[in-house]
């Protein structure tokens, strides 16, 4: 079928809405119009990172839309399902059977090859191909090919340009407090960069009683939202030494610190934030390498780790969050913006100067 898509053309370009051919759903695959896709930090990242021969690419892995055609295979969903898109897991290998579905053996050739496993992209245009399947999904489209395991069902009176967030950069801060870190209110949290991921994991620590949590970033905007969440925030660029001021409002130290900046200098300044014994989540992608404070790591005993959607399974941790926000324990609407999906690259430079929290494209 004919649709509309945002097409990063070549590496580092910005998107272009362009009409694409895509292919009608295979036996295992699910057609979504898309009511509303979430732009997430990865997508801008993934323009630069992807290697060249990679373009043109259709990112988009925030995807929130109507299921309009399953094919024959396909099991627990139907047409007219309201459906929250996220990341696929073969379901099969000893990860996912774990429970692990983030670090499932097929992450690589399910999410990031711009293809379907066979080899075949799912998009074509003038009968070329263009790179897709991200995330098992490119939703950064008007309509897009996903799989049963990457499409959480939802209840069809929520709505979806406020839940399409909820399948990549919420539900990973929220996973990173709820599965990795599990905080108790005792515990001390300092969060390094309060975009979407940064905000939801101060959200959820506020909702599991966590008193003392602070939030460093340089956008006021950002540290406001925080702060709203019951934060204290500090800003890098006024003050001589962040990881002192940490110190000093966590009682010697954080126990558990996040940093989402990716930024080599500011994940030593979150090791070096951390209490003896205290761990270190490394959320942010970009970097090519980090450098850790060798004697700092080795004395305080300290653990420096990362992970992948906050060890979440979407099938859980969606409709878990989506519960605690109907209970008023993970208040996120009001970050989300809305764009109509021809600019796409305003909602770019939106999120990029701070105006905006969470973009989210309306198709
Ligand atoms: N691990 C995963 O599974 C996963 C999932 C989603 C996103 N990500 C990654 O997480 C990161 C965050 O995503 P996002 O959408 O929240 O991005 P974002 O750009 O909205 O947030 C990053 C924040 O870091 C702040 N920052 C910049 N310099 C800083 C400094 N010196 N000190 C403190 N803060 C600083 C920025 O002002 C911004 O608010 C990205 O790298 C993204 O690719 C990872
Ligand atoms: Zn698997
Ligand atoms: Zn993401």
């Amino acid at each position: 079928m004919r649709t509309r898509a945002a097409v990063v053309e070549a590496q580092g370009q910005p998107f272009t809405i362009a009409d694409v051919d895509l292919d009608e759903p295979r036996e295992d695959e699910v057609l979504v119009r898309m009511v509303a896709t979430g732009i997430c930090h990865t997508d801008i990242t993934m323009g630069s990172f992807l290697p060249a021969e990679m373009f043109p690419n259709v990112f988009g892995h925030e995807g929130a839309g109507v299921v309009e055609e399953v094919g024959a295979r396909v099991q627990g969903l139907e047409p007219g399902d309201h459906v929250v898109m996220s990341f696929r897991s073969c379901g099969d290998c000893a990860k996912c059977r774990s429970g692990l579905v983030g670090y499932c053996d097929s992450t690589l050739l399910l999410n990031y090859m711009g293809m379907r496993m066979d080899g075949s992209t799912s998009i074509q245009r003038d009968g070329s191909p263009v790179f897709g399947s991200f995330f098992g999904q490119s939703s950064l489209a008007a309509h897009a090919l996903a799989y049963a395991d990457n499409c959480v069902k939802v209840d069809p009176d929520l709505d979806l340009t406020l839940l399409a967030p909820y399948g990549c950069g919420f539900q990973t801060g929220a996973g990173t407090v709820l599965n990795v870190l599990q905080p108790k209110p005792e515990d001390s949290l300092v969060v390094y960069g309060v975009g979407a991921v940064g905000l939801a994991a101060i959200a959820v620590a506020a909702a599991e009683g966590v008193e003392s949590v602070v939030a460093v970033d340089p956008l006021a905007s950002r540290r406001a939202v925080a702060e709203g969440f019951g934060a204290t925030s500090i800003d890098p660029t006024e003050v001589a030494s962040v990881v002192d001021r940490v110190k000093e409002l966590t009682g010697g130290g954080a126990a558990y610190a996040i940093d989402t900046t990716a930024l080599p200098p500011v994940v030593k300044q979150a090791q070096q934030s951390l209490r003896a014994r205290g761990t270190l989540v490394a959320l942010g992608l970009g970097a090519e390498e980090y450098v850790l404070d060798a004697i700092d790591l080795l004395q305080g005993g300290k653990t420096v780790k990362s992970s992948i959607e906050g060890d979440a399974d979407p099938q859980e941790m969606v409709p878990r969050l989506i519960e605690m926000r109907a209970a008023g324990t993970f208040a996120m609407d009001d970050l989300v913006t809305t764009y109509p999906a021809d600019q796409v690259n305003q909602a770019v430079a939106d999120v990029t100067s701070g105006a905006v929290v969470k973009p989210v494209l309306v198709w």
